[in-house]
Formats: C-alpha cells, structure tokens, sequence
C-alpha cells in the first residue's frame, strides 16, 4: 500500500481529481476540504497490483497545520494547479518549499496542470508547466477531472516511480533480474558449509 498526496491552491481541483481515480464521478459545485481526506484503489502497473491511498488536502491556509502532519508518510506527492489561474501556478513554488520541510527527502513528485477542457481562457501554457516539472525533476501532465483526462495515466505514471525507487529489482527486464535458482544454488551451498563447520569443531 502506497500514500499519494495532493497538493495545491483551494480551487485547483484535487478533490475532484480524488473522486475521478476513485469513483469516476464528477461533482460541478465546489465544497471546499474541510481538513483532509481520503480513498482507496488498487491499480494494475506492469501487471502487478498495487493498492493505493490517495489523500486529498484542504488548499485553504486556515487547515495548513493539519495537512502537513501527513506529508511524512507520502511515498508520492501530486502538485496541482489550475491552468485557468496563473496564481495557482507561481504557487508551486510555496507548495514545493513545504514538501522540502515536511516531507521524506526521496518522496517522488509529480506536476499537474488541471482543468485542461477550459482552453479558454487558459492562463499557463502547457510549455510553461513542462519547464518547471523538468526543473524540479518531476514527470507533468495536464488532465481534466471533469472530462476524466490523463488521469489514470498520471496515477500509473507516480506508482511506477514509487515503484521504482523503493521496490528492489522493479521495472528491471526479467533478464536483468537476478535467477532464483542462482539464489537457491547459494543459500544450499552455505548451508552445507555450515553443517561442515559443526562438524568439525
Ligand atoms: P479545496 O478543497 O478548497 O482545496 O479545493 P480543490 O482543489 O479540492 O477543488 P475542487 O476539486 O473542490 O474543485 C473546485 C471547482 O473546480 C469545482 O467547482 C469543480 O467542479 C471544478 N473543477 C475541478 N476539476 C475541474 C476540471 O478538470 N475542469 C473543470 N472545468 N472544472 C473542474
């Protein structure tokens, strides 16, 4: 089981981004998180199930203190903003200073770009927002809760990074991988050394 958190201004859209991976529904009115909440699901990434827990923050600063508590356990980490809303965007930059406070040092993170079906009127270029996940070496997509666009993709696209940094092996070709008959060949042979060992003291 893996923790993903979202992050971002009040507004952006990460509960719906939540209620979208979750339940595929789609709400228009916005109830804004009071504290913080969560879901459950498990995806299907290179064959293997991975259950996932995605927890949806409170953008609003009044429910900041709570919010932070849970970036410790985060394996990943979803930034959010709104392309319709350049402030939301320059607030990437406050939202990535908390992550260096608060979260693990290796905790992965990926950008998002949200409501992408309102092209107009549209106040962060795709460009722009590809530049500053490159910096902060971050994976970005645009998506649309509403329109249910490249959502999955960019859940499948955290846990692989998770997947890659803290599961031994994964991701390798099966080739790569080290045979467990090597490992079995070992764990006899010293085995025998051992009983060898009692034997002769
Ligand atoms: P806080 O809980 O206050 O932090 O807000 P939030 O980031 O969770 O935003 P929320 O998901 O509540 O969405 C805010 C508003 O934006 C709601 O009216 C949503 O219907 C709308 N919205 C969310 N995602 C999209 C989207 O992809 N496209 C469009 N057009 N509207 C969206």
């Amino acid at each position: 089981m893996f923790k993903v958190l979202l992050l971002g201004d009040a507004g952006v859209g990460k509960t719906s981004l939540m209620w979208r991976f979750s339940d595929d529904v789609f709400n228009h009115t916005y109830i804004s998180t009071i504290g913080i909440d969560f879901k459950l699901r498990t995806i299907e990434v290179q064959g293997q199930k991975v259950r996932l827990q995605v927890w949806d923050t409170a953008g609003q600063e009044r429910f900041h203190a709570i919010s932070v508590s849970y970036y410790r356990t985060a394996a990943g980490i979803m930034l959010v903003y709104d392309i319709t809303r350049r402030r939301s965007f320059e607030n990437i930059a406050k939202w990535l200073r908390k992550i260096d406070e608060h979260a693990k040092e290796d905790v992965i993170k990926l950008l998002i770009g949200n409501k992408c079906d309102m092209e107009q009127p549209r106040a962060v270029m795709r460009e722009e927002g590809e530049k500053l996940a490159d910096e902060y070496d971050m994976a970005f997509f645009e998506t649309s809760a509403k329109e249910n666009e490249s959502i999955d993709e960019a859940f499948k696209c955290i846990v692989e990074e998770i997947m890659k940094r803290f599961v031994p092996g994964w991701g390798l070709k099966e080739k790569d991988k080290p045979a467990k008959e090597a490992v079995v060949e070992i764990k006899k042979k010293s085995r025998f050394a051992k009983n060898k060992e009692k034997k002769c003291c």
